[in-house]
Formats: C-alpha cells, sequence, structure tokens
C-alpha cells in the first residue's frame, strides 16, 4: 500500500492546456474523487498518474517513489475504465488471471486469486463464461476484480459507473465504497457526477479548466465551497452580489442579509435552498411571492420573488401546507448557513 503525491502536474497540448499546476497530497488507503465537468482534464491528470500521458511539468510519486519518468506496468496500479476495457475472446477467468500471467505468478497461485477477486465482487461461479454473456453490472465487477487481483499499490478508476443505469450504478457504487474500505487500498476515482462523488469520496477534488478549485470532504466542500463555480457544481446555490459588511451583506439593491463570518472582500453571498425556512406573510423574514412550487413528496421547490426584487429558490420540507404561485410569505434566512464568496473561477 502507498499514498500518491502529486506535484505541479501540468499537460498542454499545441492548442490546449488540459492540466495545470495540480498538486494532490492521496493518503495511504484514501478514496479520492476527482469531480468536474466534461473538459476539464480529469481523465489526463488520472492517465498522468497511472502513466499513460507523460506530464508536460510536474512529478508523480507512489509510496515514497518517484514514478513520473516510469511505464505503466512498473507502478503497480489497478485501472478500470468507463467501458470495462475486457478482452472479449478470453473467459472471465482468464480476464482476471491476465496480470497475473504476465507477471509470471505460478499456475496453482493463479488459481486461488483469481477466485478470490472473483468471490470480492460477488462473481463466484461464473469463471468460465464470456464477457458477453454478462451484464455490463457484472462486467464491470470483472475488470474490478482485474484491476485487484495484482494487488496494486493504487486503485485508478476513470467513471467506472457512467455506462450503468441508475439503480445499478447506485448499487455498484456502494460496493465499490465497501471494497475500497476492505481492501484498504489507495484510490483515485474520476466522474464528473456530483452524487457519486460526495457518496464513496473520503475527499474530493472539484476541478474547472485544466486547475483544482477546492480539496476538501464531501461536507467542508458543500458547506465552504471556495469560489461560485464550486458552490453551484455541488449542490444548489442563490447567488446573491454585493459587499460584506459588519455582521451581515447588503446586496447591489440594498437588501441586508444576515450572514456572520464573511471573508473580507467577499463580493458574493451564497445561500443553500434548505437554508431559508418559510413563514407566514408579516412575520419576521423577508417579504416575498411564491413564483413556483412544486411538491416533490419528501419536499417542496419554491421559487421567490422577493419584494426587493431578487429570486431565490428555496427547498423546504413537506409539512402540512400546500404552496401555491401567488401566495404572499416571509423567508427567513438561518444566518449560520450563508457563504461568503470571492467571485468567479
Ligand atoms: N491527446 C490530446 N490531444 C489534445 N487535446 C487533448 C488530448 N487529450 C485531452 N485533450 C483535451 O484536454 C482537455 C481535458 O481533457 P480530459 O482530461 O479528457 O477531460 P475530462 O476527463 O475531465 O473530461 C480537453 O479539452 C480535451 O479536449
Ligand atoms: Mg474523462
Amino acid at each position: 500500500m502507498a499514498g500518491v503525491r502529486i506535484d505541479g502536474l501540468a499537460k498542454r497540448y499545441e492548442a490546449v492546456t488540459a492540466v495545470e499546476g495540480v498538486s494532490l497530497d492521496v493518503r495511504d488507503g484514501e478514496f479520492l474523487v476527482l469531480l468536474g465537468p466534461s473538459g476539464c482534464g480529469k481523465t489526463t491528470t488520472l492517465r498522468m498518474v497511472a502513466g499513460f500521458v507523460a506530464p508536460s511539468a510536474g512529478r508523480v510519486e507512489i509510496g515514497a517513489r518517484d514514478v513520473t519518468h516510469e511505464p505503466p506496468y512498473r507502478r503497480n496500479i489497478g485501472l478500470v475504465f468507463q467501458n470495462y476495457a475486457l478482452f472479449p475472446h478470453l473467459s472471465v477467468e482468464e480476464n482476471v488471471a491476465f496480470g497475473l500471467r504476465r507477471r509470471g505468478v505460478p499456475e496453482a497461485a493463479i488459481r486461488t486469486r483469481v477466485a478470490a477477486a472473483l468471490a470480492r465482487v460477488k462473481l463466484d461461479g461464473f469463471g468460465a463464461r464470456l464477457p458477453r454473456a454478462l451484464s455490463g453490472g457484472q462486467q464491470q465487477r470483472v475488470a474490478i476484480a482485474r484491476a485487484i487481483v495484482i494487488e496494486p499499490d493504487v486503485l485508478l478508476l476513470d467513471e467506472p459507473l457512467s455506462n450503468l443505469d441508475a439503480q445499478l450504478r447506485h448499487d455498484v457504487r456502494a460496493e465499490l465504497r465497501l471494497l475500497q474500505t476492505e481492501l484498504g487500498i489507495t484510490t483515485i476515482m474520476v466522474t464528473h457526477d456530483q452524487d457519486e462523488a460526495m457518496s464513496v469520496g473520503d475527499r474530493l477534488v472539484v476541478m474547472a479548466r485544466g486547475r483544482v478549485q477546492q480539496v476538501g470532504t464531501p461536507a467542508d466542500i458543500y458547506r465552504r465551497p471556495r469560489n461560485r463555480f464550486v458552490a453551484s457544481f455541488i449542490g444548489r446555490a442563490n447567488f446573491f452580489a454585493g459587499r460584506a459588511e459588519a455582521g451581515g451583506f447588503v446586496t447591489a439593491s440594498g437588501l441586508r442579509l444576515p450572514a456572520p463570518d464573511l471573508p473580507p472582500g467577499a463580493d458574493t453571498l451564497m445561500i443553500r435552498p434548505e437554508a431559508v425556512t418559510l413563514v407566514a406573510q408579516g412575520a419576521e423574514g423577508l417579504p416575498a411571492t411564491i413564483e413556483t412550487a412544486t411538491y416533490l413528496g419528501a419536499g417542496w421547490e419554491v421559487d421567490l420573488r422577493l419584494s426587493t426584487g431578487e429570486r431565490l429558490s428555496v427547498v423546504t420540507p413537506a409539512g402540512d401546507r400546500a404552496w401555491q404561485p401567488g401566495q404572499a410569505l416571509a423567508a427567513r434566512i438561518d444566518p449560520a448557513l450563508g457563504v461568503g464568496l470571492h467571485g468567479d473561477v
């Protein structure tokens, strides 16, 4: 087992900078998720860790070993891709055995280790089948077995669940997290799906335009996003432009919102939809009118127009009340849940 240290990593193609100045410390046994929109440099970063893409600048260390110039097969990594990448003409067993054979592991040990890996991913008894005789979820389990059977120092996963349908994606991601915890294997996974990232990652790395925007636990990132990009990529958010003043925030239209602990110079206030409580008209709060109200079973999504003109999206638990467009009420913002931000990415 080993941690991974990435230092000042960059990849520049002629016309594009795919990755710039990425530095990360992945702890031994940690599950780290690279998260960001398509094209932000996640795959390129992962492929530089794997050794398939040569960095334009920077270093990669696995354990305490500098592997920047080592070929992939010398890095002892397990890889899983979105499209499974199984050998179609080889049985499940032979697919999983492949890396062990290449390493010259004795036949008896191969059999034991392959059987153990297949049992780990709940595919005992499937060894003789060809990949095409398996469902997508089963094929991805074979790919995971193939990656872990070599006892890699690091497991690298690139959008491993993206080809699975919603229910299966949900199940396989829970299995993947459990497996990773049991094996204690340092893991870096790439995804563009924030729910997936939040549900499996010990820490998330939010990327945009080739750069790291923020690194932190899911809760850190949700509650204390560093900039507007992160705030809107992870969850939903209301933004108000304006300036921080003693004990609060004043929007461009002159609305004063409660918000302690804003960083000096903050020019944007972010309020999560669930930080707003709807109360009766005339009660303490910001006077507002409902523009749209959508019932979602567990709660309501309500879009408000404040009397000062701003819009505010609210998510509120379903109680006895029904909310309707045109209804006048007051919106109470929990001051502890407002987050001050600096500008944009
Ligand atoms: N071999 C390449 N040649 C030129 N541009 C590339 C190459 N690989 C990736 N890119 C570009 O680098 C950027 C990041 O790509 P990628 O790492 O695949 O993003 P992601 O995995 O986050 O979707 C994109 O703009 C992509 O088009
Ligand atoms: Mg990608």
